[in-house]
C-alpha cells in the first residue's frame, strides 16, 4: 500500500530548496521604486508607439491577461515576422539571475532595450521612441515626475528603467505552494508527492530558488539530447553569445513559476503538454524514464506554482500629436 507524504518532512526540505515569492510592495521598497515611475513603466509597457508599426506593445507578446506570455509557437513580430523562440513569461522575471532563454541581458532595464530595436520585434531606434515621446506633452510631465533633476529626463535609458520599475511589480505571490511553504497544508497528496519526486529525482538541481529555476545554465540535453523537432539545430543558445563550445546548446533553466499558464514549452515552443515536458525533461536532463504516475504527480505539483496573478488596469494613452512621427513599414 502506498504510503502518504509527510508534509512537514517535505516542507523542510523544500524551504531549504525553494523560497517564497515576496509581495510586490515588498519589492517595490526594496527597490526603492516611486509610484511615478511604476506608472509611467506601465503606460510604456501597454504603448504600441514604441514600435516602428505602432501597434506592438510589450503586451503584444507578454500578455498580462494570459500569464505574461503570448501562447503562441514563437513570438509574431513587425510586418507578421515570425521570431526564433518562445516568449517567456514577464511575471516574477525580476526574480531571474539574468534574463533571455540564453541569459544574454543582466537585468530588466538591459533586456527592455532589446525588443524595442530587435527587426524582428518592434524594430524601432531609441531616435525614434524619444521623438515619439518627446511629442506629446503627457509623456514629458510624467518623465520628469518619474525621473526628478535629470537633464534629459526622456530617453531611451529612462523609458528601459520605467518598463523595469513596473515589470518588478508583476510578481504572483501567494500561490498554493508558497502557501506550502509558509506552513499551511495547501497541498493534496499528488501534489505533495510530485514535490518529493521533484527534489528527489533531481529536477532541483537546475530548477530551485525563488523562481523554481531562472538562475543557471545547463546543456539542453545534459544526458540525451532531445530530437530536432525539439532542440532545432539552428538555435546554438549560450554558444552564440558566449562563441565557448561547453556552452554548445546551454540554455537557461526555465523559471517554472506559474508554468501551467504558459504553453507551449522551450525555447523552441514545440511542446504544448506540460506533461510531455516533465517526460522530456527526465529523458534528457535526468537520464530516467519517468513513470506514468510520477508524471503526473510531478505535473500536479507544477500546477501549485500559479500564483495570484497580478491585477492591471489597463492604461488610457494619451493622444498623438501633429508632430508624432507616424507608424512605419
Ligand atoms: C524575452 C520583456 C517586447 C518577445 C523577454 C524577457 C522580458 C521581456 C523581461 C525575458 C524574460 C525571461 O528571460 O525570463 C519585454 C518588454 C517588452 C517586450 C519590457 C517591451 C519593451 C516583446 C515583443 C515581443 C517579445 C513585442 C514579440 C514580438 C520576446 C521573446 C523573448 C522575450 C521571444 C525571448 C527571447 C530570447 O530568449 O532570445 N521580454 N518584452 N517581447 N520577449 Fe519580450
Ligand atoms: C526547461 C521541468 C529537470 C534544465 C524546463 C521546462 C520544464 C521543466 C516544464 C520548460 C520551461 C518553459 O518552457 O518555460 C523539469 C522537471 C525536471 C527538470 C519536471 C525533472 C524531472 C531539469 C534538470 C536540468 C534542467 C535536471 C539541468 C540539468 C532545464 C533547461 C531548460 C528546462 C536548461 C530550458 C530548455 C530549453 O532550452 O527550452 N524544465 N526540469 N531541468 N530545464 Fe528542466
Amino acid at each position: 500500500m502506498a504510503v502518504d507524504p509527510d508534509a512537514n518532512k517535505l516542507r523542510e526540505q523544500a524551504n531549504s530548496q525553494f523560497k517564497v515569492i515576496p509581495t510586490a510592495e515588498q519589492v517595490i521598497a526594496d527597490k526603492k521604486l516611486t509610484v511615478e515611475q511604476i506608472d509611467l513603466g506601465k503606460q510604456l509597457f501597454f504603448e504600441p508607439r514604441l514600435s516602428k508599426s505602432q501597434i506592438i506593445s510589450c503586451n503584444s507578446c507578454h500578455s498580462l491577461g494570459t500569464g505574461g506570455s503570448d501562447n503562441i509557437r514563437t513570438s509574431i513580430g513587425h510586418g507578421w515576422q515570425k521570431g526564433p523562440r518562445n516568449s517567456p513569461t514577464v511575471l516574477n522575471a525580476v526574480f531571474n539571475g539574468a534574463q533571455f532563454w540564453d541569459g544574454r541581458a543582466k537585468d530588466l532595464a538591459e533586456q527592455a532595450k532589446g525588443p524595442v530595436q530587435a527587426s524582428v520585434e518592434m524594430n524601432a531606434t531609441p531616435k525614434y521612441v524619444e521623438d515619439v515621446l518627446r511629442s506629446i506633452p503627457e509623456y514629458s510631465e510624467m518623465f520628469k515626475k518619474a525621473f526628478p533633476g535629470t537633464q534629459h529626463p526622456i530617453s531611451f535609458d529612462n523609458m528601459a528603467k520605467a518598463l523595469e520599475a513596473f515589470e518588478s511589480t508583476l510578481v504572483t505571490p501567494h500561490s498554493k505552494f508558497d502557501q506550502f511553504l509558509t506552513g499551511k497544508n495547501t497541498l493534496n497528496n499528488l501534489e505533495l508527492k510530485g514535490m518529493e519526486h521533484f527534489m528527489n529525482k533531481g529536477c532541483v538541481a537546475c530548477h530551485s530558488g525563488i523562481n523554481v529555476g531562472g538562475q543557471g545554465y545547463f546543456p539542453f540535453g545534459v544526458v540525451k539530447k532531445p530530437g530536432a523537432d525539439i532542440l532545432p539545430v539552428s538555435d546554438r543558445g549560450r554558444y552564440m553569445v558566449t562563441k565557448t563550445a561547453t556552452d554548445d546548446y546551454v540554455f537557461r533553466a526555465g523559471p517554472l513559476r506559474n508554468i501551467a499558464l504558459t504553453p507551449p514549452y522551450f525555447h523552441s515552443g514545440e511542446v504544448w503538454d506540460l506533461e510531455e515536458a516533465v517526460a522530456i525533461m527526465g529523458t534528457s536532463q535526468l537520464g530516467t524514464t519517468l513513470a506514468e504516475d510520477e508524471i503526473k504527480a510531478i505535473t500536479a505539483f507544477l500546477h501549485t506554482l500559479t500564483g495570484e496573478q497580478p491585477k492591471v488596469e489597463y492604461p488610457t494613452l494619451p493622444r498623438r500629436r501633429p508632430q508624432t512621427p507616424k507608424p512605419g513599414e
